[in-house]
């Protein structure tokens, strides 16, 4: 978090408000649902078991100079082999609820077409091992492995991805439609047209300002297309998408005033360009010449879907500067002077998730949510995971506390995902960055329970948040 506007002497004015919650109960609602979220490629391993086909992360990650520890996922937590211990390790902290992601690669080996009926029954085997510890999956159908075959075919930038995950979704929900009855169809899209497309600081690793709309737009229509298939199903499937939504606030000291369109900019871009074409039928006016020419009649009807819950992630606000180096000429600087920030360098700030849950009550009709990931990193490096884990049990408390405020305040959180159960592989900061309440030797993959495992316990199992 060194540099930008603070070391530029610009910090000056920036003012830190208030991060702790008032609220009147520590006592969560009984059936409040407590869980830990994952995702496919930062835990299983196991790339080339049962006919999986490539991803774009297995191609990236494979480039010089991706990774910055150079690492890469072919192991991880090696959860595609100990998918058991991992499901026995959430039942044992009396979690109810287990939030992964389905390869889908497993499953559609290209994408579309064959379907590879191993890669379903490994997650049919998760599952089960889930309802038999009386743990609740739910899945998520897109967590950034795109199949490698589609990716070149253009990926989410050519309009036809958006049909192949609908017929993915349908293979899923066919299979195991029957006993997982929980599905989210994307994880935190934005992060993956940013960071993705435009910057390419992630898989598939292009830096293309002009892929923005077209991967946004298809995206949305993919989720829509998906949405329907999965429901015309039948069953009863509870359907919801997660996002990524940060509080835009404008970088500080003399220059807020400019920075305010820029934050404005990535407001639209980053949270409103998913909310608003799922929930309101639109797209922000900011995002007009983004999209222009790729949205076409029937769209933005087909992407309006009802959905059951909205998935929140949330870790930090971002704090917004003009800077016309950058290809959309807005970029995020450094929070501001004073602010806490965690051992990872990123700003600890609960009422970012206050705000960005006020900002759903109000800006979109109140929809049920859940926080589908929030958590905090152990220092940045390649030391030792911190089994004694104070700072994550404080973490957790503390947005625990924005949360309950929220709910005080009319929002309809219906549960909590921690990130995440196990140190993991953090896309291209490889195993340098360690998020989980359970540690792992990575010789060995034995796991090993960080005291925030045993504080969350408490929690989950008495609904009760400490002081
Ligand atoms: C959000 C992503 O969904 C997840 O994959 C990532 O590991 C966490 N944030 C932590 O950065």
């Amino acid at each position: 978090a060194a540099g930008g506007m603070a070391s530029l002497g610009l910090g000056g004015c920036d003012r830190v408000g208030p991060t702790e919650a008032t609220i009147r109960s520590r006592q969560f609602p009984k059936d409040f649902v407590w869980g830990v979220a994952t995702a496919a490629f930062q835990t299983e391993g196991s790339p080339a078991a049962d006919g999986r086909g490539p991803s774009i992360w297995d191609t990236f990650e494979k480039q010089p100079g991706r990774i910055k520890d150079g690492s890469n996922a072919d192991v991880a937590t090696d959860s595609y082999r100990r998918y058991a211990e991992d499901v026995d390790l959430i039942a044992g902290a009396g979690l109810k609820a287990f939030r992964f992601s389905i390869a889908w690669s497993r499953v559609l080996p290209t994408g579309a077409g064959t379907v590879n009926a191993a890669g379903l029954d490994h997650y049919e085997r998760l599952v089960d091992a889930c309802l038999a510890k009386g743990v609740t999956p739910y899945a998520t159908l897109f967590h950034w492995d795109l199949p490698q075959a589609l990716q070149d075919k253009g990926g989410w930038s050519a309009r036809d991805t958006a049909k192949s995950f609908a017929e993915y979704a349908a293979a899923v929900a066919g299979r195991l439609g029957d006993r997982l009855k929980h599905v989210i169809t994307l994880n935190e899209p934005a992060v993956h047209a940013v960071f993705g497309h435009v910057l390419g600081e992630q898989a598939p690793g292009l830096k293309d300002i002009a892929l923005l709309g077209p991967t946004t737009h298809h995206m949305n229509l993919g989720q829509g297309l998906a949405i329907q298939a999965l429901r015309a199903g039948g069953g009863d499937l509870r359907i919801g998408t997660t996002q990524a939504l940060q509080p835009c606030r404008a970088s500080g000291g003399p220059l807020a005033f400019w920075n305010r369109p820029a934050a404005d900019g990535l407001d639209a871009l980053w949270n409103r360009a998913w909310l608003d074409p799922l929930l309101k039928g639109t797209y922000p006016a900011l995002m007009d010449e983004f999209l222009e020419g790729h949205v076409r009649d029937g769209d933005l009807k087909l992407i309006r879907q009802p959905i059951d819950f909205l998935g929140v992630n949330y870790y930090a606000p971002a704090y917004v500067k003009l800077d016309m180096a950058s290809p959309s000429h807005i970029a995020v600087g450094s929070p501001p002077r004073g602010a806490e920030l965690d051992a990872f360098g990123r700003q600890i700030d609960p009422s970012g998730l206050a705000e960005v849950l006020e900002m759903v009550r109000r800006d979109y009709g109140n929809p049920p949510v859940l926080i589908t990931e929030n958590g905090c990193s152990d220092a940045f490096g390649d030391g030792p995971a911190v089994i004694d884990d104070g700072f994550r049990c404080q973490y957790l408390r503390r947005h625990l506390e924005a949360v309950k405020s929220a709910m005080e305040a009319g929002s309809q959180v219906g549960g909590y995902f921690t990130w995440t159960l196990i140190d993991n592989w953090e896309w291209d900061i490889g195993y340098t960055a360690k998020f989980g309440l359970v540690a792992m030797d990575r010789a060995t993959g034995v796991r090993t329970p960080k005291t925030s495992y045993g504080w969350f316990k408490g929690v989950a199992t008495t609904g009760l948040l400490p002081p």
